[in-house]
């Protein structure tokens, strides 16, 4: 298999709160799934992350809780990333845009790219009237004005959404002009805004629509190793192209985040937009990383500006806007990045609580469930294996408790974990913790190996394509057969009548809960670390073309352990549900 080169990327996500498995399910669960199974091909990974600092948000919620911003962003970014951690979710570098060890690079990067693009043209300063809130006495950042949707539905007709916020209206899903709002308020003291002057730089978004479209166009059907894009993706960006990309003020008047390098007595005090910044912060952890490993910050252009490699960014859908048009607008502006390979986007995660009816999440209700809390009780590899198989991949999904409970004890437990059990303990009593001989294998058991491999394609073809859940229903059908043959096959009579032809039944299992081993580390990593275990597999990575690959007749095996513990609705989700 030739050697690829890949860029992989999650959304950043804000520091200024705890994370939810709305979160995990989105940009962060599926992106290091696909990063273990590209280790695993032997292909070079770099996979990114770390927190969106910057911007208002932060800044609210520190006067909020009582901290300074930096303070505030420090300890999210801290619990977020023990949060990924404890799920099993391992960047190659995890940053934040403001966090001590990354500000530096950071602002320059960001502020590079700033000067760039104005140096060919591409902002046009700007008078513009902008919300200001007199009684806390400040510009309102467009994420703390709420107002009613002045945009227009695919359709042509008015989205007039009375809860649109200030940079993206949720129900037809365009970009704000906060200005144009119909009746906006504050929602930092509720009161109503009033407009005052400013001057901002808006990039002239335009002027990129002919490139992007083309761009987005030629991502529907591409072919030779390369996925086609997400139907959800293309249609949303295709579409804002089609009713024409607004110019956007990419500064903010604020005293927090990457200050505008433009020598111009406007520019004093004031920012970048955060969403300006944000996506370079891929760029600039992916420069600190080469600084710690390269002793070089600019090998970063052998990742963004190579075309040998492939960028992929994971994000939630509400992000497609910028990752789809506004980001690579920018890279195109500046004219020396690539342009991302793959956007791959997932829809929201709804709850559903025993009893109740399917749900938002949402903090202030109380309907989130805490990955800090679910960790404190649970394994991480039942989330990990919800999360994936209710994967929101093209619409909404819910997460729903009973289903989880469910599956956990149904697929997990009974198919997957009995059968790895049931075998591993059978060699060990039987086989004096060994791999038997087979050299007895007849039709069944042929069947049963060509089966292995046939399942193998199907889950790295899915995987390939970005389909995850798929990907994952063909690993538990392997499970599943593997239980009807272990049941077709009767070892326990066969022990008293022939140890020969019960041998090979137990090696075949064995070499199934080999293959499943490999095919299940992308998803329940915590899972294959202990079938490697059992198995004896030496290494770090399992490569994913030991799958086929036989153990040995005569192996010495590890001590048999429980895969997945029972789960009980009663335990379940009374903390993070208040
Ligand atoms: O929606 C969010 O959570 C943003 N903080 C995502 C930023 S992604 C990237 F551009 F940095
Ligand atoms: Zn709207």
């Amino acid at each position: 298999m030739a050697k690829r080169r890949f860029l992989i990327t999650s959304a950043l996500p804000y520091s200024n709160g705890r994370l939810h498995v709305g979160h995990i399910a989105g940009a962060y669960l599926p992106a290091d799934t696909y990063v273990r199974y590209l280790k695993a091909r032997g292909d070079e990974v770099r996979f990114i992350c770390g927190s969106d600092d910057n911007g208002v948000a932060s800044l609210i919620s520190a006067r909020k809780e009582g901290k300074t911003v930096e303070e505030l962003t420090a300890h999210y970014n801290y619990r977020q990333e023990a949060d990924f951690k404890g799920l099993g979710i391992v960047f190659d570098i995890y940053g934040g845009t403001h966090q001590p060890d990354f500000v530096e690079l950071h602002n320059k990067i960001s502020q590079g790219m700033f000067k760039t693009i104005y140096d060919k043209g591409y902002f046009v300063k700007k008078k513009t009237k902008q919300l200001y809130d007199t009684q806390a006495d400040q510009f309102l950042p467009d994420r703390y004005v709420k107002g009613k949707c002045y945009q227009a539905m695919p359709d042509g007709s008015p989205c007039g959404y009375e809860e649109a916020y200030g940079d993206q209206c949720e129900h037809c899903g365009r970009a704000i002009e906060p200005i144009m709002l119909i009746d906006p308020v504050s929602t930092i003291t509720g009161t109503k805004p009033e407009p005052r002057e400013t001057t901002h730089w808006y990039m002239q978004l335009p002027q990129f629509e002919d490139k992007l479209r083309e761009w987005l166009e030629s991502k529907r059907q591409v072919g030779d190793g390369e996925p086609a894009w997400r139907e959800t993706v293309l249609n949303f960006s295709l579409g804002q192209i089609k009713t024409g990309l607004p110019e956007r003020a990419m500064t903010r008047d604020l005293d927090w985040g990457v200050p505008v390098p433009l020598d111009d007595p406007d520019a004093a005090g004031k920012m970048l937009y955060v969403w300006f910044d944000a996506p370079i912060g891929y760029v600039s952890f992916t420069a600190r990383h080469c600084e710690l490993v390269d002793g070089d910050w600019q090998q970063y252009e052998r990742w963004w500006k190579d075309p040998d490699c492939r960028i992929v960014h994971f994000i939630g859908e509400d992000n497609t806007v910028f990752h789809a048009l506004t980001w690579p607008a920018m890279m195109l502006a500046e004219g020396s990045y690539q342009l991302p390979w793959q956007v791959v986007a997932n829809a929201f995660l709804n709850v559903k609580f025993p009893g109740k009816d399917e749900e938002k999440i949402s903090k202030s209700r109380g309907t989130a469930i805490w990955i800090e809390e679910y960790l404190k009780t649970f394994d991480p590899d039942p989330l990990r294996y919800y999360l994936t198989a209710v994967a929101p991949e093209n619409q909404r999904t819910a997460f729903d408790i009973d289903d989880f409970i469910n599956r956990n004890n149904t697929e997990l437990l009974n198919a997957l974990g009995n059968f790895v059990n049931r075998t591993l303990t059978f060699a060990q009593r039987y086989f004096d913790g060994k791999v038997p001989d087979a050299d007895t294998r007849e039709t069944i058991d042929n069947e049963h190996i060509a089966a292995i491999a046939g399942q193998a394609e199907k889950v790295t073809e899915n995987l390939e394509a970005f389909r995850f859940k798929a990907a994952l229903a063909e690993v538990m059908a392997l499970a599943r057969s593997a239980n009807v043959y272990f049941d077709a096959k009767q070892p326990w009579k066969q022990r008293k009548e022939d140890m020969g032809a019960c041998g090979t039944t137990i090696n075949v299992c064995l070499q199934t809960v080999k293959a499943l081993t490999v095919l299940m580390n992308p998803f329940l990593p915590f899972s294959a670390a202990r079938c490697k275990e059992m198995l004896k597999l030496e290494g770090d990575i399992l490569p994913w073309d030991e799958v086929t690959r036989e153990l040995p007749a005569g192996q010495k095996l590890g001590e048999p352990v429980i895969l997945f513990k029972k789960l009980d609705p009663g335990e379940l989700f009374n903390e993070s549900a208040k």
